[in-house]
């Protein structure tokens, strides 16, 4: 299988989206045949299930319901698009994914992250990204620039400074648990800095792939 999972992880306004189309575009003039998707969502039913997460009229949602239908969602993107991309030699690469719901669901919202795991394990049975760009800020900046894009605010996004705080910090400590996998990029700097680091990831990814094939 040498298709790679990339994932794209970091709070509100981090550059997530942004960077997703400058690495699509990248790895696309470069020859490398690849998908772009996005978490919670992804397939259909899984967009479906990301309208239920999003939608801040359900202010009684309770974190079992949240983490469960995070990973309902993961099943069907991972079984419906991720894997058989992956099989294909596609490189996949996502708009947030699994670390993410250790951070929100577990950091921010307080699931034990030994319950995250056991689920995750059942879902994913061992699966994981091989390499996931954390987009590291000051919460401020993150939510000035989501304030500049404009646009409807979610569920998440009515959530305080403090919510944030925690899933910055469970993303840093993840990072630091397996930094082979993680790079943290500054994502306060220009998109130029930025890019530039995500760039230098890419080009070891690709000589690595090279070498095993
Ligand atoms: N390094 C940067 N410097 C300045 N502005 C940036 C930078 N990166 C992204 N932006 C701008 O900040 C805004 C938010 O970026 P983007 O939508 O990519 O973030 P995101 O992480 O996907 O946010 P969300 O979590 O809300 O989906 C956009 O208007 C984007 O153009
Ligand atoms: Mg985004």
């Amino acid at each position: 299988m040498l298709g790679q999972f990339i994932t794209l992880e970091g709070t509100e306004g981090a550059g997530k989206s942004t960077n997703l189309m400058f690495i699509k575009d990248w790895l696309a003039a470069k020859g490398i045949d690849l998908i772009v998707t996005r978490e919670p969502g992804g397939t259909e039913i899984g967009e479906a299930i990301r309208a239920v997460l999003l939608n801040k009229n359900y202010t009684a949602m309770q974190a079992e319901t949240e983490l469960l239908l995070m990973f309902a969602a993961r099943a069907q993107h991972l079984k419906e698009k991720i894997l058989p991309a992956l099989e294909q030699g596609k490189w996949v690469v996502s708009d947030r994914f699994t670390d993410a719901t250790y951070a929100y669901q577990g950091a921010a919202r307080g699931m034990s992250f030994e319950r995250i795991a056991e689920i995750e394990n059942w879902v994913q049975q061992g699966f994981f990204p091989n390499t996931t760009f954390i987009f590291d800020l000051p919460i401020e900046i993150g939510m000035a620039r989501v304030a500049s894009r404009g646009g409807e605010t979610d569920r998440f996004e009515q959530e305080k400074h403090d919510f944030f705080e925690k899933v910055r910090s469970a993303y840093l400590q993840r990072a630091s648990m397996a930094p082979k996998r993680y790079t943290i990029l500054d994502a306060s700097q220009p998109l130029e800095q930025v890019q530039k680091a995500i760039v230098n990831r890419l080009e070891e990814m690709m000589l690595a792939v090279e070498k095993m094939a």
